[in-house]
């Protein structure tokens, strides 16, 4: 039977495979948690929607969900971020690209908004008529899919257009306007048969913790990003290989001697704030929380407020998870020629519809994700991935080794909430948004010990009882900071 899918080429396959091979060598936590759970199969049963970047390392995720008994539909989360070869190989899997076998994928590099949240649909669409029953979810727009489409379907409609929408709410509300003419209940059917969603990004959880306040979360929530192995990790070193990466592959531009700003000195930050300076640029940044502006002030950073600085910036790069972090009139005081980037979540850290409406401005594409907009006065900036996030736009996203770390947090974490839903939901029967145990963090930082040469040092009884913690762990009550 051929395999639903809609990617940009299945003959890209053999690459991606091959790709797929390799990262596996260095996914140690993922390939472990195949031959720890491949014979007891914990997923059987789970119909995971994953609405999560379509790279090399997230198909290393898919086939260690599908090894552990899940059946999985998959689209990226962001409309640049899949990598075409990876794709199709997933889609492909045993078969050949004219017979598939593989798990469907519905992703492309370079989607339009409606053919996002198109894709976004089809993983929650299951055929059949059985609907996904956990998503595994980054930045949250499958969860929102779902829980809008749900309001929204309550209400009777879709709220009307308003003026004050971002273009991708716009198209968002469009398509569930669609699905509800042909199915005025199907959100609130899909809804029903989700058991639960794991996050993968700051930004995501932020939205699951208010839904949760508001008493309006439908489905309990692993917060994966806030696993200590996760985001001290990927968000921080992941950022610290990637960041770099998108540049050199966007603008080949010199860094040593360049004076790049960091707004936002959280863990991405940290990562881009450190990787710029290694490679000689004197690093600026900006914070708006008292604690993370004295931490960049002791890392050696000077810490300022955007404005007083961007006229001698060559390099911006935002990582706050906030937005309008750069305005339309930050963008014209910028230095002739100087490049803005983005690294957080969604594209409205940086106003690019500010940027579009400036009067007489024009925009040239110097290649796919690097444009030239050029201001009257004749200076221009140079803007990557129209303001998405760079490092999955311009470059390939996180190495394998500390996604690795993450995506075995999110495979532990499908595992606990399909197989233990009600330790989830409150005595009042209320959805709630939980990090993993500590005991399963530990145990995810010890699978990648092995390969990096790590020698641990064991407690003695007489020891851990002088700590007060068990020789197995966890070692560190949960107000640990790392
Ligand atoms: P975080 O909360 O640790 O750090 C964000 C920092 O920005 C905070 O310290 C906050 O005080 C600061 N901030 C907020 N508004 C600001 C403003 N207007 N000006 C200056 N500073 C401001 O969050 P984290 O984990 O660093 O994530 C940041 C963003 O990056 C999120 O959207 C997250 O989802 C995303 N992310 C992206 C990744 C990627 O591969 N591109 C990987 C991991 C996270």
């Amino acid at each position: 039977m051929s395999v639903d899918h809609k990617v940009r080429d299945l003959s890209l396959a053999e690459s991606g495979r091959h790709q797929i091979r390799l990262a596996e060598h260095e996914m140690p936590g993922l390939m472990s948690l195949r031959a720890e759970f491949g014979d007891s199969q914990p997923l059987k049963g789970a119909r995971i929607a994953g609405s999560l970047h379509m790279t090399v390392q997230t198909a290393v995720l898919i086939e260690t969900l599908t090894a552990l008994g899940a059946e999985v539909r998959w689209a990226s989360c962001n409309i640049y971020s899949t990598q075409d070869e990876a794709a199709a190989a997933i889609v492909v899997g045993q078969g050949t690209p004219e017979d598939p076998q593989g798990v469907p994928v519905f992703a492309w590099k370079g989607e339009t908004l409606e053919e996002y949240w198109d894709c976004t649909e089809q993983i929650l669409t299951w055929p059949g008529g059985a609907g996904a029953n956990m998503i595994l979810d980054d930045g949250g727009d499958a969860t929102m899919l779902v829980h809008k489409g749900k309001e929204w379907e309550a209400a009777g409609q879709v709220p009307p257009t308003d003026e004050d929408d971002s273009e991708e709410f716009g198209v968002f509300k469009a398509v569930v306007r669609r699905t509800m003419d042909q199915d005025p209940q199907k959100w609130t059917k899909v809804a029903a048969e989700i058991k639960g969603v794991t996050e993968e990004t700051t930004t995501g959880v932020h939205r699951l913790y208010q839904l949760a306040e508001a008493g309006e979360l439908l489905f309990p929530a692993i917060n994966v990003n806030d696993s200590v192995t996760k985001s001290k990790f990927d968000n921080k070193y992941g950022c610290r290989h990637s960041l770099i990466d998108g540049l050199n592959r966007a603008t080949d531009v010199l860094i040593g001697g360049k004076v790049a700003v960091v707004a936002g000195y959280g863990d991405v930050g940290k990562g881009c704030a450190e990787s710029l300076r290694g490679q000689g640029a004197r690093v600026i940044v900006t914070e708006i929380d008292p604690i993370c502006a004295l931490q960049a002030a002791m890392d050696g950073y000077q810490v300022a407020k955007l404005e007083s600085v961007l006229e001698q910036a060559d390099i911006v790069v935002t990582s706050t998870g906030c937005f309008n972090v750069v305005t339309a009139d930050h963008m014209q005081q910028m230095k002739n020629k100087a490049i803005l980037a983005n690294i957080g979540h969604f594209d409205n850290e940086l106003d690019m519809a500010g940027l579009a409406k400036v009067p007489g401005v024009q925009k040239q594409e110097i290649k796919p994700q690097v444009h030239e907009w050029t201001f009257e006065d004749g200076d221009s900036i140079i803007v990557l991935s129209e303001g998405r996030l760079m490092n999955l736009g311009n470059a390939t996203g996180h190495p394998s080794f500390v996604m690795s770390n993450s995506f075995s947090n999110q495979t532990i974490a499908q595992v606990e909430l399909f197989t233990k839903t009600d330790e989830y939901i409150d005595e009042d029967g209320k959805p709630e948004v939980k990090t993993l145990p500590k005991h399963l963090d530990e145990k995810v930082a010890e699978l990648h010990l092995e390969a990096l040469g790590v020698e641990l040092t064991e407690l003695t009884k007489e020891q851990a009882e002088y700590l007060g913690v068990d020789v197995a762990g966890p070692y560190k009550p949960e107000h640990y900071r790392y």
